[in-house]
């Protein structure tokens, strides 16, 4: 079976996707398995749009960007910078300098903790996480901390994996410099009431940066709606190339920063003595960018907004509904998170004694890609109770019928448990 639902053909779309056809474990009279591919919350797939924009800037357009004086450094020029305009447009920038590339989500916060955090945080100021945040989101906060004495604090969650807003008042303080929050964790899959984190952070003096990396991908963004001050994500969790992220950056703020990295691109002049920094967002691309990447990016956000960014939600909150109604009857399973309603296409689960990496084994056997173990998320999992945990994600290639495999995979998995 496959599936067509609110306006997205996926019967069609899959065509689109050269790698969703692979048949795996093959043998000598053993016909293999179709992948299914449930691991879309650490990488997605990519089109064949994508693919042949990468393959026709390689073979047509490619030069290094901003530096040469020659026809094909201006084609490679312009497709990079029309990959920033897409972005812009993708989540409602107000201006195309606010969109920095970087090499991912993780760069872009290392970005903002270093530079942002080294010229603000003072001894005693606080910066705000939740237990729920990647590893991305928690490292570059405590090493900022460790640099200028800035203490980390961890907003609580609930134990069905939302965020405890009740708690929020008593976690923002009046020393509270930024809250730096995910809009959807990459584990429990939560749909996190920013608009209201942001109001109250704002009310209390705080900026915030979202970590958009599971979000962006998968639902409409408007950095000014939201009033998000830093917003970051990856492009290859979007049908783009890994090696891509983006930071928005609110421009008074990304002004006042100082440069991250330092190099060739960043500057406006260099002595011997000194520099002076470029313009944004020059002041942080140091280096040759991710020329390709950007531009594959750029192609993988045409593919997004051509589907419509609203459409893909349904789908992938047709397959989560579905996705717990079958598990459901899977006995001993425990979901992580919360219901289907309040997340996004992620279901995180435990199964009563077998461990993650038997069940992810298992599945593999047949054909189905799942992540299991921590998911650079030690103190969401510490805080639930658990070492690790099995993660199936979708995307709106996804189908009820992998959704269905999934369901009688984990049924047998538990029979073989059972008879051991
Ligand atoms: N952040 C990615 C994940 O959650 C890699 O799997």
């Amino acid at each position: 079976m496959t599936t067509t639902s609110h306006a997205l053909d996926v019967e069609r779309i899959r065509a689109d996707f050269p790698i969703l056809s692979t048949v795996l474990h093959a043998a000598p009279k053993r016909p293999g398995v179709q992948l299914a591919y449930l691991d879309n919350a650490a990488t997605t797939q990519r089109p064949q749009q994508v693919i042949q924009a990468i393959v026709d800037t390689y073979e047509k357009h490619y030069a290094n960007v901003h530096r040469g004086i020659h026809w094909l450094s201006d084609q490679s020029t312009d497709l990079y910078e029309d990959a920033r305009g897409k972005v812009q447009s993708l989540i409602g920038a107000p201006t195309r300098e606010e969109v920095i590339f970087t090499h991912g989500t993780t760069e872009s916060i290392n970005l903002v903790a270093r530079s942002w955090g080294d010229a603000n945080l003072k001894p005693t100021d606080e910066i705000l996480l939740t237990e729920m945040e990647h590893h991305s989101n928690i490292v570059p906060w405590q090493q900022a901390a460790a640099r200028t004495g800035a203490i980390v604090r961890f907003l609580p969650i609930t134990d069905d994996g939302q965020l405890a807003l009740g708690a929020l008042d008593q976690f923002l303080t009046p020393r509270t410099r930024i809250v730096a929050v995910a809009a959807i964790p990459n584990v429990l899959g939560t749909i996190n009431p920013l608009s209201e984190i942001i109001v109250r952070a704002h009310q209390a003096g705080a900026l915030v940066l979202v970590d958009a990396a599971q979000s962006v991908p998968h639902q409409h963004t408007d950095v000014q709606a939201l009033g998000a001050d830093f917003l970051v994500f990856s492009g290859h969790k979007m049908l783009g190339p890994s090696g891509v992220g983006v930071l928005f950056g609110r421009r008074e703020l990304l002004e006042a920063m100082p440069p991250f990295l330092g190099g060739g691109s960043m500057i406006r002049r260099v002595t011997t003595a000194l520099f002076e920094p470029a313009e944004l967002p020059a002041k942080f691309e140091a280096g040759t960018p991710p020329i390709v990447s950007a531009i594959g990016l750029g192609a993988a956000i045409d593919y997004l907004q051509q589907l419509g960014m609203d459409a893909i939600q349904a789908h992938e909150r047709l397959l989560c509904t579905r996705a717990h109604e079958v598990l459901s009857s899977v006995g001993g399973l425990k979901f992580l998170g919360p219901t289907p309603e309040r997340k996004s296409g992620i279901v995180s689960f435990t199964l009563d004694r077998v461990h993650a990496h038997d069940v992810a084994q298992l599945l593999d056997r047949q054909g189905i890609a799942v992540r299991a173990g921590h998911h650079c998320a030690m103190p969401l999992h510490k805080r639930l109770g658990i070492n690790a945990s099995t993660r199936a994600s979708f995307y709106f290639y996804n189908t009820l019928d992998e959704v269905e495999r999934l369901g009688t995979a984990l049924d047998e998995i538990k029979r073989i448990f059972r008879r051991k």
